[in-house]
């Protein structure tokens, strides 16, 4: 389901977004605060704020998104954020190039619209693939797509689990099927930017694809939809050289500071802060959003997964407090910087 959210007038400057950003929503569901974020399939250009919805077998929220909410409820949303775009360039003639699985159409299907929309020359070619025709999400809206930029925009939909005799596009998309893809259909050297959202491993495999034909990373954008969780990610690690030890903590959000201490290597300090009563701010709790960085400014952590933030961030000292596992005697973290 597409839903639409009414921004108040006196909202929308603070509400306004780059194509390719996500909302934050929270609800209660059953006397739990729930939160997610979802990618803003609508472009700045629309003056509309849409998300898709897909009801997910046990997703807390896309199943009351589904299933529960209904025309005119009011419910919690945070400011638009996200990092995966690039600015509209009017001076140039781009070619841009973008995978997307399943729901990971989303920011796609926005960033699609804007660029084709503001820069007359740019051109989009779209690899996108479902399981099956029947599962493809925002189809419609993107064959009207099609229709308005004819000479502009190319889709390719893969199927993985509907045969339709065309080798090329049946069946799961790898390392063979984009070799021949570039041979055959689209001049890879030619893209100027490429964007990607879907699961981790088609991610990474399409990266580490492009990288090898000497892509650059710096054109290279990615959004993870679907992380394998945290805590996965934490029972695989060994901590037992720091494990029995306390780390005392202290955060430092909006000008005051608290303190608690916790098991060193036993939980990530997002978390661990939640459960001691801080309203601090994070929405995708799988490192991919970057609502969470802070700033250590003391004592050592161990991050389980990082996608949001860059290299010279880390290096001055930016974490993601929800994949952030304390391993020294004393953390200082600070939210204001
Ligand atoms: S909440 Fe998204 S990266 Fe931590």
């Amino acid at each position: 389901m597409v839903v639409t959210f009414d921004v108040p007038a006196n909202l929308k400057k603070q509400f306004s977004f780059k194509q390719g950003q996500y909302l934050t929503l929270e609800v209660e569901i059953d006397g739990e605060t729930v939160r997610r974020s979802y990618s803003l399939c609508s472009s700045p250009l629309d003056d509309a704020w849409q998300v898709a919805i897909k009801q997910i077998p046990s997703g807390k929220f896309s199943t009351y998104a589904n299933e529960v909410m209904k025309e005119g409820d009011i419910i919690d949303v945070m400011q638009p954020d996200g990092r995966f775009y690039v600015d509209v360039d009017t001076s140039q003639d781009k070619n841009y190039m973008a995978f997307a699985a399943g729901s990971g159409i989303t920011p796609i299907l926005s960033i699609i619209k804007t660029h084709l929309a503001s820069e007359a020359n740019a051109t989009f070619k779209l690899c996108y693939i479902n399981k099956s025709v029947a599962s493809i999400i925002l189809k419609e809206e993107l064959e009207a797509l099609k229709n308005i930029y004819l000479d502009r925009l190319e889709i390719y939909y893969f199927l993985t689990k509907e045969y339709r005799n065309i080798p090329l596009f049946d069946g799961r998309l790898d390392e063979e099927k984009l070799s021949t893809l570039f041979d055959k259909f689209i001049d890879l050297p030619s893209m100027d930017e490429f964007f990607i959202c879907g699961p981790e491993a088609m991610i990474f495999m399409v990266q580490d694809f492009l990288l090898a034909k000497e892509v650059s990373k710096k054109q290279i954008h990615f959004e993870l939809f679907n992380t394998s969780g945290s805590a996965d990610k934490l029972a695989e690690k060994d901590y037992s050289a720091v494990s029995g030890n306390e780390a005392e903590i202290t955060i430092m959000d909006g000008g005051k500071s608290f303190n608690f201490s916790i098991e060193q290597g036993s939980q990530n300090i997002l978390d661990a802060a939640l459960a001691n009563q801080a309203d601090l701010p994070f929405a995708c709790k799988g490192g991919v959003c970057c609502t969470c960085r802070a700033k250590l400014v003391e004592g050592k952590v161990d991050m389980l997964a990082n996608y949001a933030l860059e290299e010279d961030e880390v290096e001055a000292g930016y974490i993601l407090t929800c994949q952030a596992i304390p391993i020294s005697e004393k953390i200082v973290v600070d939210f204001d910087q």
